[in-house]
């Protein structure tokens, strides 16, 4: 085992990834974990009980798109397991690769602050030193409520999506789901089965809703073979295609997307487009005011409502990191190939992104920097190149996504296919100029 002592915060796929990935270059880790199991938010019943997830919650992105590259989901499965499979999926994993061994559970940093040549990590078990740190703490777990309120005051019952588990809480109840996201498709299913009437389903903007299977394929499956064209031709053609097979959404009453695919989060669901056209489910525009038992939308339409789930989506937080490390939302904070803090690279995030795809290839290939530049194998640019690299990668993204997080976004099919050239050219830098990324100059 080599000196070098990394703390990993987090046990999820992103932690995992990394773990296993240090591992492989004989360094000294510990993970860091808070419940008592591996698996992150797809272990929904763990002892940290902050996990979103729900009884009918099962992967959006296909089996062979989201598998890590190290470690295939087994053929038998089908193409979008469960969430449950997804979790022992994740437990095989660290057992596998030798990570379950390197996890404290039970353990929640509550700090981590530099001192010296080193990092302090502290839990309630004390504080403890790193040569490096490797945040992997999800950020799928603060709910976000919509800020400022909506005028008016309601009298029933509101939830968030965070909250929601399964489809009894609406049974005999009128229910109004807010967002356009993947959360609010699976609750507005969800509770279209057992609600008093049709589940209403409150959009601000529009957003394109791709099924599950396209041509008889999971819909992603194209991706891969498209990835060398660039967005805006992959664009055209993935919206063509969607449009040939389900047509627009304004022909399910919903409506129309404000961008192109691919220029928002993709919103994923084969059954919500099912209930909206068997009348379980009916669209209604944005929220104008609340007012008692009734919401009053912009269309100038109102419907009496028992229970309002707001699934608008989650706060990204890092609290025990100061702002000195996370700027003052860690939703904007630029890192080299979104992963190295700019001013210290021995603290490092995986998982921090938002990806047009599958998450966990996007974090084994973070993983895999992260450890290589650990073990003195790759070397980053100079600093004044990688703030040049991260000011490039900002602007395209705001042309691309506008305001909607650009800092964190990541083109699956670019951000997996450049990795590896990064790490061959980091591995070249590392020949060249070995770096303070060394443990001796860490
Ligand atoms: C409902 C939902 C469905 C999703 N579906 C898909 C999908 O179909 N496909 C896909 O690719 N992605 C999906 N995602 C994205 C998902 O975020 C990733 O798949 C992936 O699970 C993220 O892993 P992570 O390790 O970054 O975060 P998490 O899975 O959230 O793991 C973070 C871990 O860190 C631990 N932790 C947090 N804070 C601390 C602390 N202070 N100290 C110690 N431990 C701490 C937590 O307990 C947790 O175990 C989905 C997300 C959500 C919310
Ligand atoms: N595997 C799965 O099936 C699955 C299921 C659920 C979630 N997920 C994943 O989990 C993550 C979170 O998804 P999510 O759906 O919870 O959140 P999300 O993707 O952030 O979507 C939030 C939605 O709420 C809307 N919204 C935000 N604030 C609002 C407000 N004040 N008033 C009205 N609408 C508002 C947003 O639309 P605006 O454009 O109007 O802001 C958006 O449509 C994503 O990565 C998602 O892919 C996956």
């Amino acid at each position: 085992m080599g000196s070098t002592k990394v703390a990993v915060i987090g046990a999820g796929a992103a932690g995992l990834a990394t773990a296993k990935a240090l591992l492989d270059h004989d360094l000294d880790v510990t993970v860091l974990e808070r419940g008592d199991r591996v698996g992150g938010l797809w272990a929904g019943d763990d002892s940290a009980g902050t996990s979103p997830a729900y009884d009918s919650l099962h992967l959006n992105t296909s089996k062979g798109r989201t598998q890590f590259v190290d470690h295939p989901m087994p053929e038998h499965w089908p193409d979008y397991p469960s969430a449950a499979k997804v979790a022992g999926y994740l437990a095989d994993y660290a057992h596998r690769f030798g990570v379950t061994e390197r996890i404290r559970f039970g353990a929640e940093v509550t700090a981590v602050r530099r001192a010296g040549t080193h990092w302090e990590v502290g839990t309630a078990a004390g504080t403890e030193q790193y040569d490096a740190v490797v945040v992997a703490n999800g950020h799928n777990r603060d709910p976000k409520w919509p800020s400022p309120g909506y005028p008016g005051a309601f009298d029933g019952t509101q939830l968030h999506a965070h909250d929601h588990c399964g489809a009894d809480a609406y049974r005999d109840r009128r229910v109004l789901v807010v967002g356009m996201g993947n959360s609010a498709m699976d609750i507005a299913v969800d509770a279209s089965h057992v609600s008093r009437g049709p589940v209403l389903l409150s959009a601000r903007h529009g957003s394109h809703i791709v099924p599950k299977y396209l041509f008889g394929r999971p819909a992603d499956a194209t991706g891969g073979a498209l990835a060398v064209l660039p967005w805006r031709i992959r664009q055209a053609v993935a919206q063509t295609a969607l449009r040939l097979a389900v047509g627009t959404p304004e022909r399910y009453g919903l409506p129309k997307p404000a961008g192109g695919l691919f220029q928002n989060h993709p919103t994923i669901s084969d059954t919500i487009l099912h209930r909206l056209t068997h009348g379980e489910v009916e669209a209604r525009p944005g929220i104008e005011r609340l007012d008692g038992d009734r919401v009053l939308f912009t269309d100038g339409a109102a419907d009496r409502v028992d229970v309002i789930v707001w699934a608008t989506g989650y706060h990204v937080t890092i609290p025990f990191l100061d702002g000195r490390w996370t700027g003052d939302d860690p939703e904007t904070l630029p890192l080299y190939q979104r992963v190295f803090h700019l001013d210290d690279p021995t603290l490092s995030f995986v998982g921090l992104m938002q990806s047009t795809g599958a998450a966990l290839p996007v974090v084994e290939a973070q993983g895999k920097l992260v450890a290589a530049h650990l073990a003195g194998r790759y070397a980053l640019p100079t600093p004044a190149q990688q703030r040049a690299h991260v000011e490039r990668m900002h602007a395209a993204a705001v042309r691309r996504w506008g305001a909607k997080r650009p800092m964190m976004r990541i083109d699956f099919d670019q951000y997996t296919a450049a990795v590896p050239r990064e790490l061959r050219a980091g591995a070249r830098r590392a020949v060249a100029r070995p770096t303070p990324t060394t443990k001796a100059a860490i």
